[in-house]
């Protein structure tokens, strides 16, 4: 499969050696310093584009790579306040996105169980919720797209909880996400359930960023010759417990 790497920093980097590792070859790489080679010809050049920037860059990033018809991975994260406008433009391009706020299988895993976990403590209003998620000091937004992804899923099955914010709050209807940043920390997330007898915590901690390459490429090459928005929850085959 031949791959464009649109970023080519700490993640471009990660998913390039495990791409060379399976027999992948990369065809570009785009950082800011050679934009200007991110071209519909060079673009089109690849089976599939992954996409790894921030928040700024990514939408426009993306249209390019869609313009081309080049099926296209993202895992920015920081922009879904404009997900209608994406999903919109890739429907009229009848092109391939797939976007996962985190691509380890790991954290798919755990968002399934967050799910698991939120259904079975609807019925439960006694217990408060908070959620802490740690990264590294140069993550560029907050809450994680990580984080926001659980704070949906716990508020679409916990009635109690009318929306995420993310500071500290004494409003019962607000779920409270903290975050904090940490030198050299890749990525925690944890959730706890809290009543005046008990506590249920659950945690996911990646050690480094190979769980997240790994799924990208993993992901890439599940949506190499489909067509339409894919989900993590597809590529991985998670049926709805
Ligand atoms: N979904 C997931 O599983 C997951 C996992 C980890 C991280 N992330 C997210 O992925 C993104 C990248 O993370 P990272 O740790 O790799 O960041 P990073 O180390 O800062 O790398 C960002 C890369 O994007 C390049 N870039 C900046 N502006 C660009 C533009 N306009 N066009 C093309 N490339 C551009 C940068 O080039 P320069 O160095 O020249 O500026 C750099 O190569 C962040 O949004 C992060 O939150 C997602």
């Amino acid at each position: 499969m031949k791959i464009a790497l649109i970023g080519y920093g700490k993640m471009g980097k990660a998913i390039e050696e495990i791409a060379l590792s399976k027999g992948h070859q990369i065809v570009l790489k785009i950082t800011s310093s050679n934009i200007d080679e991110f071209t519909t010809a060079a673009i089109k050049n690849a089976d599939v584009a992954i996409e790894f920037t921030n928040p700024h860059s990514a939408i426009n990033n993306l249209k390019k790579c869609l313009q081309a018809g080049v099926p296209v991975i993202c895992g920015s994260t920081g922009w879904l306040n404009q997900w209608n406008g994406i999903e919109a433009f890739c429907q009229q391009h009848n092109g391939t996105l797939l976007f996962a706020s985190n691509f380890s299988i790991g954290v798919n895993l755990f968002f399934e169980l967050n799910i698991f976990l939120a259904k079975l403590m609807s019925n439960h209003t006694n217990y408060n919720i908070l959620m802490e998620e740690i990264h590294h000091t140069q993550k560029k937004d907050a809450p994680s797209g990580t984080a926001i992804t659980l704070a949906e899923q716990i508020l679409q099955h916990v009635t109690t909880k009318e929306n995420w914010v993310n500071h500290a709050t004494q409003n019962a209807d607000e779920l409270e996400i903290i975050s904090k940043r940490i030198d050299a920390v890749t990525g925690t997330h944890s959730i706890k359930y809290t009543s005046a007898i008990d506590e249920i915590e659950i945690t996911h901690k990646a050690f480094n960023r190979t769980g997240f390459a790994a799924g990208a490429i993993l992901a890439a090459e599940y949506i190499k010759d489909k067509k339409g928005i894919i989900t993590m929850k597809e590529v991985l085959g998670f049926k709805n417990f």
